[in-house]
C-alpha cells in the first residue's frame, strides 16, 4: 500500500541533505509512504507522474514530523489544582508536592490509572505528539512502581523507571534505606518494564551521590540513564548526566559555565521543559546560551500534575520562542529531532526515506505559525506509521 501526500506548501524534513537549512525545508513538496515508512520526501516536481494507491491533496498546508515528547509523567491519580492556585497567589514550588500525588496514585485502582493515562496519551496525540515517553515515579513502592510502568506500557513508546522521584513519607529521615529499596527490589521489579532509569537530582529530592548510586545500579541492569537535573538549583545533576553519558539531562534551568561546557562536549541532550517554568512561575532556562555553546537542545512537555499539567508541544514551542530566545526553527527542531536524540531514536523526529511516517499537517502555510499564532489549535491532521489517526 502506497500513499502520496502532495501539495504540501512547506515541508520540514529535519534532513539537511533534502532541503534548506537544519530543518531541511522543502517548498511545494510531496511525501510517499509505503508500509508505514517514508520512501520519498522532496519537491513534488522531482516525483514526476508518481503512481500511488492513495493520493491526498494537502492544499498547500505545512507538514512537519510528529512531535517527540521525550519527558512526561503520565501515570498518576488526583490533581493539584489547589497547589497551583496557591502558587499563582505567591507560594513557591517545592518537590514536596509530589507526595500528594503519590498518595492519590497509591489509592487509585489499576483501571483508573489505565483510563487516565490513556486519556493523556490521546490528548498528546491530538496535539501532534506521535512518540511519547512516560516515567513512573508516583507509586514509590515496589508494586506501585511496577504497575505504573505496566500501565504506561499500554499507551506510550518509551518507559522510564523513576522510583527515585522523592523519598516517600514512610521513609522520612531514612533516605539511604529508600535508596537501597530503589536499587534492590524495586529495580528488580521494574527493570523488565523500562528502557530508561531517571532520578530527580535536586533540592528536596536526591543528592549527587544518591543519584550516581541509583543510576549506576540501573545501568548494571541494562537500563539507560537520563536525569532530572538543575531544575531548582545549580547542583551536580548536569555534570553527573554527562559523566554517565546519559541520553539527556532534563530541565537544565540553573547552570554554571562548567555545566554548559560539559554538555557541549558530550552527546547528552539538554531537554528543556518550558511548561514547568510557566506553571511554577520560575525563571526560564537560557536556551540561547546552551545553543550558542553548541549543546543539543530538546523541548518536551514534562506533563505532570504538579509542575506542568500540559501535553501540548505547540504551547511549549510558543513559550520557548517567546521566553527562551529560541528561533521558531530551533524550537520546532527541538520538539521533533531533538526529542528523538534525547531518546536515542533514529526512526522518528525526521521525514527522510526510511523514517516512520509520523507527521503533522498544520492548518497554516509554515511551521513558524506554531509560535506566530500562540494558542491557536493549528494541528489539522496527525499521521502515525502511515495511518491518518487524527483529522
Ligand atoms: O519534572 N521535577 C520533578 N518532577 C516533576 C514534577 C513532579 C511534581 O511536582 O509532581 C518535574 O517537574
Ligand atoms: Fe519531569
Amino acid at each position: 500500500m502506497s500513499t502520496l501526500l502532495e501539495n504540501i506548501g512547506s515541508l520540514v524534513t529535519n534532513e539537511p541533505a533534502l532541503g534548506r537549512g537544519p530543518l531541511g525545508l522543502v517548498d511545494d513538496a510531496a511525501l510517499v509512504v509505503e508500509d508505514g515508512r517514508i520512501v520519498f520526501a522532496g519537491p513534488r516536481a522531482a516525483l514526476g507522474r508518481a503512481a500511488a494507491d492513495t493520493r491526498v491533496d494537502l492544499g498547500g498546508r505545512a507538514v512537519l514530523p510528529g512531535f517527540v515528547d521525550s519527558h512526561a509523567h503520565l501515570v498518576f491519580a488526583g490533581d493539584r489544582t489547589a497547589e497551583f492556585a496557591a502558587r499563582m497567589s505567591g507560594l513557591p514550588y517545592s518537590a514536596g508536592g509530589i507526595r500528594t500525588t503519590v498518595e492519590a496514585t497509591r489509592a487509585a485502582s489499576r483501571e483508573t490509572l489505565e483510563a487516565r493515562t490513556a486519556a493523556l496519551a490521546a490528548e498528546a496525540l491530538r496535539a501532534g505528539t506521535t512518540t511519547i515517553e512516560s516515567k513512573s515515579g508516583y507509586g514509590l513502592t515496589v508494586d506501585a512502581e511496577r504497575t505504573s510502568l505496566e500501565v504506561a506500557g499500554l499507551v506510550t513508546d518509551e518507559r522510564t523507571f523513576l522510583g527515585a522521584h522523592v523519598v516517600p513519607s514512610e521513609y522520612a529521615g531514612r533516605a539511604d534505606d529508600y535508596v537501597d529499596l530503589v536499587t534492590g527490589a524495586m529495580l528488580d521489579a521494574c527493570a523488565p518494564h523500562a528502557r530508561w532509569i531517571d532520578v530527580f537530582c535536586d533540592r528536596g529530592a536526591f543528592d549527587g551521590d544518591q543519584a550516581r548510586a541509583i543510576l549506576t545500579a540501573g545501568i548494571a541492569r541494562g537500563l539507560l540513564p537520563r536525569l532530572h537535573a538543575n531544575q531548582l538549583e545549580a547542583g551536580p545533576g548536569v555534570r553527573l548526566a554527562v559523566e554517565l553519558d546519559a541520553a539527556s539531562a532534563d530541565h537544565v534551568t540553573h547552570v554554571t559555565d562548567e555545566d554548559v561546557a560539559a554538555l557541549a562536549g558530550s552527546r547528552t541532550v539538554a531537554t528543556l521543559l518550558p511548561g514547568a517554568e510557566f506553571s511554577t512561575r520560575s525563571p526560564y532556562p537560557d536556551a540561547r546560551r546552551l545553543l550558542d555553546a553548541g549543546v543539543t537542545v530538546a523541548l518536551a512537555s514534562d506533563c505532570n500534575p504538579g509542575s506542568s499539567f500540559t501535553t501540548n508541544l505547540p504551547f511549549c514551542i510558543t513559550v520557548a520562542v517567546r521566553e527562551m530566545r529560541m528561533t521558531p526553527d530551533e524550537a520546532v527542531w527541538a520538539a521533533t529531532a531533538g526529542g528523538a536524540r534525547a531518546l536515542r531514536r533514529d526512526d522518528v523526529g525526521a521525514l527522510g526515506p526510511g523514517a516512520r511516517a509520523d507527521l503533522v499537517v498544520l492548518d497554516a502555510p509554515s511551521h513558524v505559525h506554531l509560535a506566530y499564532r500562540p494558542g491557536v489549535p493549528l494541528v489539522a491532521q496527525v499521521w502515525r506509521g502511515g495511518e491518518r489517526v487524527i483529522g
